[in-house]
């Protein structure tokens, strides 16, 4: 299989979980918090932060799509921001697998921020610092890693691999 090279193990992705679920827990205010995650790669990690939180959560969903074919990202971002849910006077955290060019995260928040949310937090699993074309950061990172092309636990390569546990390295064969 072309992503054999385990980056991130399973039991590794779940300790770091519980530490930033502390971590955002800490600096939301109190009460209810709206939960967005940036369809497709999010979900599983999104999913698995907002049960960690032990809030009271509600959901919200975008896509993003950047245009690019295989491992390479062009720089253009289509949103669909249809079922965001209403953001305005709401604390919201929004969660993305991997902060990488940025320009998904930038166009993002742009979005909510013209919803008029009373707060705006961030959190990516991943952040590859090497690979930014923006000034963009997120406020929580999971794990800072090199110019890897990753696959797993929400990530694809042409939309296989989602579905494993860990954080593996594609290697085309
Ligand atoms: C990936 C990833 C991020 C974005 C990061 O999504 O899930 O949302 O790219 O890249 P950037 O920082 O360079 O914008 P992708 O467009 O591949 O769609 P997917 O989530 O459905 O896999």
């Amino acid at each position: 299989m072309p992503a054999d090279e385990i980056l991130i193990a399973e039991a590794d992705i779940q300790s770091r979980l519980s530490e930033l679920a502390a971590e955002i827990n800490e600096a939301l205010p109190e009460g209810p918090v709206h939960v967005v995650m940036i369809l497709k790669g999010a979900i599983i990690f999104g999913v698995d932060l907002a049960r960690a939180l032990m809030r009271n959560t509600t959901l919200g969903f975008l896509t993003a799509s950047s245009y690019g074919e295989g491992t390479q990202s062009s720089g253009k971002v289509e949103i669909d921001a249809r079922h965001l849910g209403d953001l305005e006077g709401r604390n919201v955290l929004l969660i993305d697998d991997i902060l990488d060019t940025g320009h998904t995260f930038a166009k993002t928040i742009d979005i909510l921020k013209s919803k008029r949310p009373a707060s705006l937090r961030t959190c990516v699993l991943m952040d590859k610092p090497a690979r930014r074309e923006t000034e963009i950061q997120a406020d929580h990172v999971g794990f800072t890693i090199d110019n890897h092309f990753v696959v797993g636990y929400g990530l694809d390569c042409d939309e296989a691999f989602r579905t494993l546990p860990d954080i593996r390295i594609y290697a085309p064969e």
